[in-house]
């Protein structure tokens, strides 16, 4: 059986300091999980966490990536640069990137080339906002996110995890029920089955304020296959609750 993915998305958080205690701290407790788990940090901290991972049942992850391969853009981070600090993971596509950088579809696609040349696993976020849920746009919405991926990835979609995020469940306590988040991820699921043979083996994460005492009755839905979680991610307690709730 595949095994879940349990991610956490630190987003703008963090220090050094806190870094090593978070990290610590968990390496202490993931030891016997039986899910994979990873956490995607800032760019500045990759390095710091790179050495902390190492050895433990943590992978790495990124937040972002650039669009470009190298070359004049003030600012970006590539592909190939976080692959040099053995990054597993990269979150592409999060709502909080399209929202507040103005990510369209095909930027967001683009990127996941980029990050699957590396050799890196993108994490593909798609997700309705409350305005589309309430206008019953939710499918169109979710479906059209995916398909541009599917579109410039081909075959090589089956090497990418999908992570549903609902906009109006980040960061707001309002978590969507195991049974809306299963609904969303059944048409997902179906909408990848057309696209490659190996679909069933593919890992379609949950975000949107998971936490330790929603996280199990989420993770036993059928075709939910892990977590990216957001805030219950920077509490190692709450995160190991979190991880202990997979499978
Ligand atoms: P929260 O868990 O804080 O709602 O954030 C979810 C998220 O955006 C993870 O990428």
């Amino acid at each position: 059986m595949k095994k879940q993915l349990i991610a956490g998305n630190w987003k703008m958080n963090g220090s050094l300091q806190s870094n090593a205690a978070l990290v610590s701290a968990l390496a202490a407790g993931v030891s016997n999980a039986r899910c994979q788990v990873a956490v995607c940090v800032p760019a500045p901290y990759l390095a710091q966490v790179q050495s902390r991972v190492a050895g433990t049942r943590i992978d790495l992850g990124a937040q972002d990536v650039s669009q470009h391969e190298a070359g004049a853009y003030t600012g970006e981070v590539s592909a190939t640069m976080l692959r040099e600090f053995a990054t597993r993971y990269c979150l592409v596509g999060h709502s909080e990137r399209r929202q507040y950088h103005g990510e369209a579809d095909a930027t967001v696609a683009v990127k996941a080339q980029r990050v699957l040349a590396a050799g890196i696993t993108p994490i593909v976020c798609v997700g309705e906002t409350l305005a589309e849920r309430e206008a019953g746009r939710t499918e169109e919405v979710v479906k059209r996110q995916l398909a541009a991926v599917i579109h410039a990835n081909g075959h090589c979609i089956s090497e990418v995890v999908v992570a549903y995020e609902p906009v109006w469940a980040i960061g707001t306590g309002k978590t969507a029920s195991p049974e809306q988040a299963q609904q969303v991820h059944a048409v997902l699921r179906a909408q990848l089955h057309a696209a490659t043979e190996h679909s069933d083996r593919m890992l379609i994460l949950y975000g949107g304020s998971m936490n330790a005492a929603n996280a199990a009755q989420l993770l036993s839905q059928p075709d939910i296959d892990g977590g990216l979680v957001g805030g219950a991610s920077l509490k190692a307690a709450d995160f190991l609750t979190i991880i202990a709730a997979a499978r």
